[in-house]
């Protein structure tokens, strides 16, 4: 009887020994939540930007960061219809025009993206000696020089896409963006009055010099 006591009280006290040597052990995260009840209330089921997922249904990998649907136009960007290809550029030299108006306010926003984006290969004055460019195995040919008459549309086509050791620069300038650049560039082509291309353009026939009519 006895030894049944002891051995009842034995047993009780390795539970509690044992119980107290848990709890004691156990490190409180202060950061926690506690026991969670309602984890959705917690844990928000919607998608962080940027993250991949699952869809649950056929088990496809998904990023979150969607495509537009096909045939619609984000708000603010236009289609751009050339094809990044020589027909797409030659076709961009013929038919794209600067549809901005060549004045002061666009010639200055234009200076200042040059400035950011272009001028480390380009050079302060388009002459392709930029810090960067002037390292290049083939420095930026010079905007007086040997793209003194390059028109406009294909200025715009390979800012857009980019063009041989150029990269492209459609997502960090927007098409609007895009002009005022050219409309600098013609600046530096020609700092008095209209750029070549512009002439070229715009000009009647009568005032076209026979060279550019081709
Ligand atoms: C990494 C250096 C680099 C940067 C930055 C750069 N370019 Fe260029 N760019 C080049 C090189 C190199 C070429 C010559 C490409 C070729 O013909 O192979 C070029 C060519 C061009 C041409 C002539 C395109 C043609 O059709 O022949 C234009 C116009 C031009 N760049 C404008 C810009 C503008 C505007 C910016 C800034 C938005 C810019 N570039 C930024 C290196 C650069």
């Amino acid at each position: 009887m006895n030894k049944k006591v002891i051995k009842t009280v034995s047993v009780v006290g390795l539970f509690s020994c044992l119980a107290i040597g848990f709890t004691s052990c156990e490190k409180r995260d202060p950061n926690s939540p506690g026991v969670e009840f309602m984890p959705d209330m917690y844990r928000s089921p919607s998608l962080e930007s940027n993250m991949a997922y699952t869809m649950l249904e056929s088990g496809e990998i998904m990023q979150a960061n969607r495509l537009p649907v096909k045939g619609t136009v984000a708000r603010g960007y236009l289609p751009y219809v050339y094809g990044n290809d020589t027909a797409g550029y030659g076709n961009a030299g013929r038919h794209l025009h600067n549809p901005l108006p060549k004045n002061e306010t666009n010639l200055k926003q234009g200076e200042e993206l040059y400035g950011k984006f272009c001028v480390h290969c380009h050079g302060t004055s388009g002459q392709g000696d930029g810090l960067v460019g002037g390292k290049l195995p083939g420095s930026p040919p010079s905007f007086t020089g040997a793209l003194k008459n390059l028109p406009e549309g294909k200025m715009f086509h390979t800012i857009t896409y980019g063009k041989g050791l150029m990269g492209p620069h459609a997502s960090q300038l927007t098409q609007e963006e895009r002009w005022k650049v050219v409309l600098y560039i013609q600046k530096l082509q020609n700092p008095e009055g209209m750029a070549t291309a512009n002439i070229a353009a715009n000009a009647t026939p009568a005032e076209t010099k026979p060279e550019e009519k081709k």
